[in-house]
């Protein structure tokens, strides 16, 4: 193994510093192991980056594999800057960091700033990239999918604006990854990551930031934090955030208790584990179950909320009401300008093909621009990058602004929280508090209602998945416009596809849909995000103006293109499943 240059200490005090900076620039130069490597298959980075299963991520030089090549897709243009780094907290973390921060002094970074014990929340991330114009950051985190060593790890890039890295960037790391052949480390030791500061090695410092700041000061450039505090202490007001064990319980805790002065049972679960304490932090209906029985129960809090293992999804409950996050994004849109951020009007609003068209109701209500995209955050970014659009959200719960280029669970929480102040601002302590489901009811009453539902086939045989897709693509080319199926009458079917209007760069083959002339539809997507099988997606969306129906359970009153579509896609028979393993 090649080494070209001595093996240096950390240097610390600053007087060593001093003699550091008067050295001659070779002994500076921090030493790089060059270390022999070998490609290894399968590691193709998805929709948010790259997914295994931990034990395969702690594999030899797995994730030094892909580091590498993420350095290396990326080429000449990272010399002397700052790589930012954190995680969702989850198993393996640590360690990862270890190898991450050697490579990346190794590569040519000058820096590396990491959250302290290597959190950094999706969001958080995105914020820091942005506030101090850093290069990228790399975080650690597989989302919403359960941790510890039988569970999954993750890694993803995001770059310059903050965004999850373009596909023109994932592609190369792909094919990086498949003819990788050195890692190049650098000869440092294992660093502090529990200590706030900065150390020196040679010529690359190391700094352990506070995880939360940076992103606690973007979210007080969006929010009235004054105006939240005051609501927040109302007697007749009580929240309760979920964080599910995951990485927002740190970033709830200084937000929600310490700066808006919530009481401190405000935040449940909200002490990180590596495993999440055995759960599955993914904020819907299923995993998030004990929060549905507070938000069900007997003196249920007003407004009830949860966050993923990174903290960039979330979901929003009322007392005893859901609200589907195809709405929430069209709920925070239409009373915008409830939040300081957005008072001088939104540029414009966007979700992704699955989501409900109830954000296409509020944008033409407001005359405003707005776009469907294929899923993926990613696709909002260039949208927002050229000032396009200001707020968007995917059903996947996922919800955000053009404040940072990440969706942000916090974010979404601090909205609906600003939108329920507003709504209250009237309301005299003591009187009946309008509630998430108030401000569902009258928004619905204002645009209609998009009724949505979503059905998840977790872990289907690859083989099996890939039949019902081609039975809908099937059923699809034999359909032309005018079809009648079961009650509806076919407007078009297709295999979405999006040309980026500003790139001109084109998605194709984003999901198989059925759209109808009363705008009802249905949707087969596979996921990008599973771990293990195949997961499908069956999205249904129906729309209905009729105000005595507002009321009525999305099960109920989708129950007959529910029905249409497990018989058009022949799903239960293709997959030997009679029900989901998911309904949103
Ligand atoms: C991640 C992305 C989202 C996307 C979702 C889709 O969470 O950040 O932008 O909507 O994956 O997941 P799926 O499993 O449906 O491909
Ligand atoms: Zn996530």
């Amino acid at each position: 193994i090649p080494s070209n240059a001595q093996h240096l200490r950390p240097v610390r005090g600053a007087q060593q510093q001093q003699q550091a900076r008067q050295a001659p620039l070779v002994a500076m130069a921090t030493a790089v192991k060059e270390l022999p490597t070998q490609p290894i298959e399968g590691q193709k980075t998805g929709t948010s980056g790259l997914r295994k299963k931990t034990n395969v991520f702690m594999g030899p030089n797995y994730l030094a594999n892909w580091v590498q090549s993420l350095f290396n897709a990326l080429g000449a243009e990272i010399k002397g800057k700052t790589l930012c780094l954190g995680g969702d907290g989850r198993y393996f973390g640590k360690e990862a960091s270890q190898i991450i921060i050697k490579l990346a002094a190794g590569n040519g970074f000058s820096k590396v700033v990491v959250g302290q014990n290597a959190i950094m929340a999706t969001p958080a991330m995105s914020a820091l990239i942005r506030r101090k114009k850093h290069y990228g950051g790399i975080i650690m985190s597989a989302s919403h999918n359960p941790g510890g060593p039988e569970g999954d790890f993750g890694i993803k890039f995001n770059y310059t604006s903050g965004e999850p890295a373009p596909e023109s960037i994932t592609d190369k790391i792909y094919g990086e990854t498949q003819k990788v052949s050195t890692l190049k480390m650098a000869d440092m030791p294992d660093v502090d990551l529990n200590k706030i500061g900065s150390s020196k090695f040679g010529d690359f410092e190391l700094e352990v930031i506070d995880p939360v700041e940076d992103y606690m000061a973007q979210l007080k450039e969006v929010f009235d934090f004054e105006a939240l505090k005051k609501f927040v202490a109302r007697k007749d007001f009580k929240m309760i955030f979920d964080a599910m064990h995951a990485v927002t319980g740190p970033y709830a805790t200084r937000i929600l208790v310490q700066e808006l002065g919530a009481p401190a049972s405000t935040v449940k679960d909200g002490v990180s584990s590596p495993d999440f304490n055995g759960g599955h932090p993914d904020p819907n209906l299923t995993y998030a179950k004990e929060l549905v029985d507070i938000m069900w129960g007997a003196n249920a809090p007003t407004f009830g909320a949860a966050s993923d293992g990174d903290g960039d999804r979330n979901m929003i409950l009322g007392n005893g009401f859901f609200v589907t996050p195809s709405d929430s994004v069209a709920m925070i849109a239409a009373n915008a300008s409830c939040i300081p951020y957005f008072k001088g009007g939104l540029k414009g609003v966007a979700r992704s093909m699955p989501t409900s068209a109830a954000l296409d109701r509020v944008a033409k209500g407001l005359n405003l621009p707005y776009f469907e995209t294929p899923t993926g955050w990613k696709f909002f970014c260039n949208l927002m990058d050229a000032g396009k659009c200001s707020i968007c959200g995917e059903e996947s719960f996922g919800t955000g602004g053009d404040h940072i280029r990440e969706k942000d669970g916090l974010f979404a929480v601090l909205a609906w929280l600003s939108i329920l102040a507003a709504k209250n601002a009237n309301v005299p302590e003591g009187g009946k508090v309008v509630g998430v489901k108030d401000v569902a009811l009258e928004h619905w009453n204002k645009f209609g209602r998009n009724f949505f539902s979503r059905y998840d086939y977790e872990e289907v045989a690859t083989d099996a998945a890939n039949k019902v897709m081609a039975q809908v693509a099937d059923v699809i080319s034999k359909s032309p416009k005018g079809t009648k199926m079961g009650d509806f009458t076919l407007d078009f079917a297709d295999n979405f596809e999006y040309v980026d209007p500003i790139d001109g760069s084109k998605a194709s083959k984003q999901g198989l849909r059925f759209v109808f002339t009363d705008g009802s539809r249905i949707i087969f997507r596979l996921s990008g995000t599973g771990s293990s099988g195949a997961t499908i997606r069956m999205y249904i969306e129906q729309y209905s103006n009729d105000p005595a129906k507002y009321e009525e359970d999305a099960q109920k009153a989708l129950a007959p293109i529910i029905k249409l579509a497990l018989e058009l896609s022949q799903l239960p028979q293709l997959t030997g499943r009679d029900k989901p393993t998911v309904i949103t």
